[in-house]
């Protein structure tokens, strides 16, 4: 099947085809919220993250007494983000889609436990790489582009064949977007699983808290050759259109304070499909840090700039606010 025939990927779940009403003026709901959860690879762990309110890395064994009482809340989804301590990393990822990788554990345990619950899987390389970039590289430190696509190409696929209902992946390589959707296509899963382009995806100072919680801070060098320059609202138009003609189902903004005009621009590219921004770990801490400061009321500043979101023309937000929100609306 050609790339472009491909559509039922995209509305294969009662989520999903509910992401293809647009914004229209609606207010908030609570089947816009995706949850950005961190699993490890110790079954009985939850620890603290200092770097993130609130939020904690999470074993297998204790998803049912974390994610339970958020179902009975109305949580609809969730993002999965793996952090191995215990694995070995290499230099090609390979603990990102081992059997024993805590994201295909926690799809499965998820799954057995709410099958309703939507699952999207963050696919990248640097949680699993040894040198934290999120392809692979060259002896002098530069990307082996097809190499890395294909690679993500295949932890797509196997978080798919695990039970994911959405891909998302976020390293930003040239490319990976039509190699996923060619593998998923081609092993039978195009008409069954999303898959969410992390497009405009911006190089910022506000990743920081989550590379703290996730283990995936670079060893040397930053990301400045693969995100995109913040400035650079022309390339994040390009990236754009590239994703959906290699064919996303959905595409994403991130961060989303600093980038509001991108989500608008996104919306009028990606009129046609659902538009996501994530609401970045450094998002979330710092306006946690000004109610803390007595700037703002933390309830009032998330729903002003939750709305804003919605307002440039975003319908999904992957956020660290879903807990709050859910108890708000
Ligand atoms: C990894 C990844 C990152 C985030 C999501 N996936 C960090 C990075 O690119 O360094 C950031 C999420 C956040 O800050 O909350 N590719
Ligand atoms: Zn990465």
């Amino acid at each position: 099947m050609e790339i472009s025939s491909c559509l039922q990927g995209g509305y294969h779940k009662p989520l999903s085809r509910q992401w293809h009403f647009r914004n229209g003026g609606k207010s908030l709901d609570k089947s816009m919220f995706m949850y950005p959860i961190f699993i490890t690879d110790d079954a009985d762990a939850s620890d603290e993250i200092s770097s993130l309110p609130n939020q904690r890395r999470w074993g297998v064994n204790r998803l049912q007494e974390f994610i339970g009482p958020l179902i009975r809340k109305g949580l609809r989804s969730v993002i999965l983000f793996g952090v191995p301590f215990k694995m070995n990393k290499d230099y090609r990822g390979s603990p990102a889609d081992d059997i024993q990788t805590p994201v295909i554990q926690a799809i499965q345990k998820l799954k057995s436990l709410f099958p309703e619950l939507y699952i999207a899987c963050d696919v990248c390389l640097c949680e699993y790489t040894d040198h934290g970039h999120c392809g692979l590289l060259r002896d002098d430190g530069s990307l082996y582009s097809h190499e890395s696509a294909q690679r993500v190409g295949d932890v797509a696929l196997a978080y798919a064949k695990a039970g994911a209902d959405c891909v998302a992946p976020s390293d930003m390589m040239d490319g990976r977007i039509a190699q996923i959707k060619r593998r998923l296509i081609d092993n039978g899963y195009g008409n069954r699983v999303m898959l969410m382009a992390y497009s405009a995806k911006f190089s910022t100072s506000l990743y920081g808290p989550f590379r703290e919680a996730a283990g995936s801070a670079p060893s040397f060098g930053d990301r400045k050759c693969y995100q995109l320059p913040p400035h650079a609202r022309g390339l994040a138009r390009r990236a754009v259109q590239r994703d959906l003609n290699e064919g996303a189902d959905c595409v994403m903004v991130k961060p989303s304070l600093p980038y509001l005009d991108v989500i608008s621009d996104t919306a009028t590219l990606a009129a046609d499909y659902p538009v996501a921004c994530y609401v970045v770990s450094g998002e979330f801490a710092m306006m946690h840090a000004g109610a803390k400061a007595g700037i703002y009321d933390l309830k009032a500043i998330a729903f002003e700039t939750h709305e804003s979101f919605l307002r440039a023309g975003a319908n999904i937000f992957l956020t660290y606010f879903t807990p709050e929100f859910l108890d708000w609306l």
